[in-house]
């Protein structure tokens, strides 16, 4: 097992990666679980695959779970159940020293880490991912969220969890598609800021996807080392640095929000052709050899993954995609701040972008 201590002032917590982390929880939360029950919240799809393993251990461990069991999808992240969620937490009588359990992916996570926030005005929790994307991303360095009818995460808190439990056996029951989504924010870590990490996606991608374990410890574990040494330094996204984890997703974002939010484009694929497109800007403005650009273009495409927004179908233009960034909550004082490359590992934030500019680099991009 790797453990990663993130140490954000006042409140250090640990992230573990393992396998079998969630068939030894109670031993894994020793000193966290102080009542018999225990609050639970996951969604259907979760609480089908791994529901019985942590019922079980909780059992075992002279406990019983308590499920708020929610329907899986990104619609579940809404005020309504946010309400709803916090309604049941107070009906359970969660005090702000228990510890409530968030067992799923980044929905689950987001969702119940701000429910914890404004709890009591802050309880306990405990991020147990079971997606590759949360593992790697979210359920690491507090952000907590709902989406609302005027954008994504745009309702939240910071809030750090007290453990994050990230078990890679759930990574076996993943159908590849998520894996892969999960991947992008992978390489993401490479391409931010670490050169080293990105050859070794080009040499280990495809045997983790294929389901190589050792792949993937090292992987998550470097990727959930990179993530807390950011946000140690910067937990609130104020000095230019935390930013560097949006690489890829202000194009992304264009692009989810254009296909619907939904099944047609997951977020991690999103995502990777985010970066793929910050790739090409930045070497359309002279910033990053274009051969760079187009090796990121080719390894996300090695492993299967789409890497050409041309062949999304997306019938658009250019301006349409640069609309939606126009509620970006990046947006500052008008200005929209792009994470760009001036090479593989050499992320920074470009503040002077305009997005007419995107716009005709989009445009070129559609036409493939
Ligand atoms: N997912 C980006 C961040 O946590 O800052």
């Amino acid at each position: 097992m790797a453990v990663i201590p993130v140490d954000i002032a006042g409140r250090p917590y640990e992230v573990r990666v393992g396998t079998g982390l969630l068939a030894t929880l109670v031993e894994q939360c020793r000193g966290k679980l102080r009542k018999r029950r225990v609050p639970i919240v996951t969604d259907a799809r979760v609480h089908a695959a791994w529901g019985a393993v942590v019922e079980n251990a909780l059992h075992e461990g002279g406990h019983e779970a308590v499920w708020r069991i929610l329907p899986a999808g990104e619609s579940t992240k809404s005020w309504e159940q946010l309400a709803a969620l916090v309604d049941w937490l107070l009906a359970e009588e969660v005090e702000r020293g228990d510890h409530i359990l968030a067992l799923g992916g980044g929905v689950i996570g987001d969702l119940t880490g701000f429910a914890a926030a404004i709890l009591k005005r802050g309880c306990n929790f405990i991020q147990l991912p079971t997606s590759l994307l949360a593992q790697v991303d979210s359920s690491v360095g507090g952000k907590t969220a709902i989406n609302t009818p005027a954008g994504k995460n745009l309702v939240g808190a910071f809030h750090q969890p007290s453990l994050v439990l990230a078990d890679l056996a759930v990574l076996d029951t993943l159908p590849l598609r998520e894996l892969q989504a999960g991947y992008a924010e992978v390489v993401k870590y490479g391409l931010l800021g670490d050169a080293d990490f990105f050859a070794w996606c080009d040499e280990h991608g495809p045997a983790l996807l294929e389901g190589d374990s050792a792949a993937r410890e090292y992987a998550v574990a470097h990727s959930v080392a990179t993530k807390a040494r950011i946000v140690n330094e910067d937990e609130r996204e104020t000095l230019g640095l935390r930013a560097l984890l949006n690489l890829g997703h202000t194009f992304g974002h264009a692009l989810e929000a254009q296909t619907g939010f939904g099944e047609r484009l997951l977020h991690g694929e999103a995502v990777a052709l985010g970066m793929v497109l910050a790739a090409r800007f930045s070497a359309h403005r002279g910033l990053m050899p274009r051969a760079s650009a187009e090796h990121v273009a080719q390894h996300l495409a090695s492993v299967g993954m789409a890497s050409e927004i041309s062949a999304l179908g997306l019938n658009c233009d250019g301006a349409a995609l640069t609309a939606h960034m126009l509620h970006d909550k990046k947006m500052d004082a008008g200005t929209l701040p792009f994470v760009l490359m001036k090479g593989i590992g050499q992320a920074f934030l470009a503040k002077d972008v305009a997005l007419d500019e995107v716009a005709a680099f989009l445009d070129e991009q559609l036409r493939g």
